[in-house]
C-alpha cells in the first residue's frame, strides 16, 4: 500500500462520522491497542533493517496524518452540536419584566465644576485644562512664590523629582496659557490639585476652578462684580459674603472672599486678585499696556457650603448612600 493511501482511505470513512461516539470507534480502530496502525508497527520486526527504518517511517507519519484529521474532524462535530443545541434548552418569558441596573451618575464635584464652567462660559471664557504634573517653573518660580516659600517643602507638596511635582494648584495654568497666547485672554480651568494635608477639610487631592482675564482696561471692579455675580448665581443669595485684603505672589493688590455658613462662621472660598507685574513682564507681556486678573477656589469647600458637608473625606470614600444624594434627576 502507498504511503497516502490508508490516508484517503480514513478521510472518506471521518467524512461519514456524523458524532463523537462515532468519531471515537474510528480512532480505535486505527489508532487504537490493536488498531491498524500499531498491528503494522508489530509486524516490522520481520523485516530487513533498511525496510524497518523505511517502514517506521512510513507509520510514523500516517499515524500523524490520521491523528490530525481526527481532531478536525472532533471540533467540526462540536460546533455542529454547540449550534443545534442552543436554543433547544431556552424557553425566553418575553413578558417578563426587565432587571433593574439602576444607572451611575455624575460624582457631586464633577456637577459643580460642569456648572461652574457654564456660567464663565456664558460670560466669555474660554474653558482649557493644564497638566497635573507640573515642573518648579509653572507651579511657583513663574508664580513669584520665592524658592524659600513653605509651600515648597516635602510636607506641603508631592515631589516626584527634583523638579517635577505634583501640582499644588491650577495657577500653573495662568503661566502656561500666557506663555503661549498674546492677550486678550480670558480663560477658566479645572482640575485636581496635590497637597500633603488630611483631615474632616483637607484631602491629599482636591479640585480648582482658576480663571484668569488679561486685556487693556481690565480694573479690580471688573474682578468684583464677576465674582459677586459668580458667588450670586451659585448660592442663590442665601450667603452673606465678605471682601477680605489678603496676599498672593502673583497677584498684587490680592484678596481672599469669605462666606457666612449656617453655623455662623466665616469660611474662606476663594483667592484672587490683580496678576502680578512681576508675573506680566517675566512672561513676557507688556505690563504697561496690559493688565488682568485671577482668581482661584476650591471645589470641595462651595460643595460643602452649598451641600451642608462637615467632612470633605465624604466625597472620595465611595459610599454609594452618600453619593446616591446628590442624583438629582427624579427619574432615575
Ligand atoms: N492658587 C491659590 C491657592 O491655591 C488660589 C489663588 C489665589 C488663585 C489668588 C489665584 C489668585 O488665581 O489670584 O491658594
Amino acid at each position: 500500500m502507498v504511503f497516502n493511501d490508508i490516508v484517503i482511505i480514513v478521510k472518506k470513512e471521518i467524512s461519514k462520522v456524523k458524532n463523537l461516539k462515532d468519531l471515537n470507534i474510528l480512532r480505535v480502530k486505527y489508532l487504537g491497542k490493536k488498531g491498524y496502525i500499531t498491528k503494522k508497527f508489530m509486524l516490522i520486526k520481520n523485516f530487513s533493517k533498511k525496510e524497518r527504518i523505511n517502514k517506521s517511517f512510513i507509520y510514523n507519519k500516517q499515524k500523524e496524518e490520521i491523528k490530525n484529521i481526527i481532531i478536525k474532524r472532533k471540533k467540526e462535530i462540536e460546533i455542529e452540536q454547540y449550534n443545534n443545541n442552543k436554543f433547544l434548552n431556552q424557553s425566553i418569558d418575553v413578558s417578563l419584566p426587565g432587571k433593574y441596573i439602576p444607572p451611575g451618575t455624575e460624582h457631586p464635584i464633577t456637577s459643580i465644576i460642569y456648572e461652574i464652567e457654564k456660567f464663565f462660559q456664558n460670560i466669555g471664557f474660554k474653558i482649557i485644562t493644564g497638566p497635573e504634573i507640573e515642573d518648579v517653573y509653572h507651579n511657583f518660580d513663574a508664580l513669584n512664590i520665592s524658592k524659600y516659600h513653605p509651600t515648597r517643602t516635602e510636607q506641603d507638596t508631592f515631589w516626584l523629582d527634583k523638579n517635577v511635582l505634583l501640582r499644588t494648584q491650577t495657577s500653573n495654568v495662568q503661566i502656561r496659557i500666557m506663555k503661549h497666547n498674546k492677550p486678550p485672554i480670558k480663560i477658566l480651568t479645572s482640575g485636581k490639585v496635590y497637597r500633603h494635608d488630611y483631615d474632616s477639610s483637607h484631602t491629599p487631592m482636591f479640585h480648582q476652578v482658576e480663571g484668569l482675564f488679561i486685556d487693556k482696561n481690565v480694573t479690580f471692579i471688573d474682578l468684583k462684580s464677576i465674582l459677586i455675580l459668580f458667588l450670586n448665581f451659585f448660592f442663590g443669595k442665601k450667603y452673606k459674603i465678605r471682601f477680605r485684603p489678603s496676599y498672593f505672589p502673583f497677584t498684587e493688590p490680592s484678596l481672599e472672599i469669605d462666606i457666612f455658613n449656617n453655623k455662623k462662621k466665616w469660611i474662606e472660598i476663594l483667592g484672587a486678585g490683580i496678576v502680578s507685574s512681576y508675573v506680566l513682564k517675566n512672561i513676557g507681556i507688556n505690563h504697561n499696556k496690559y493688565c488682568g486678573f485671577a482668581f482661584g477656589l476650591g471645589i470641595e469647600r462651595l460643595a460643602m457650603l452649598r451641600y451642608n458637608i462637615d467632612d470633605i473625606r465624604l466625597f472620595y470614600e465611595n459610599d454609594i448612600r452618600f453619593l446616591k444624594q446628590f442624583r438629582f434627576n427624579k427619574f432615575l
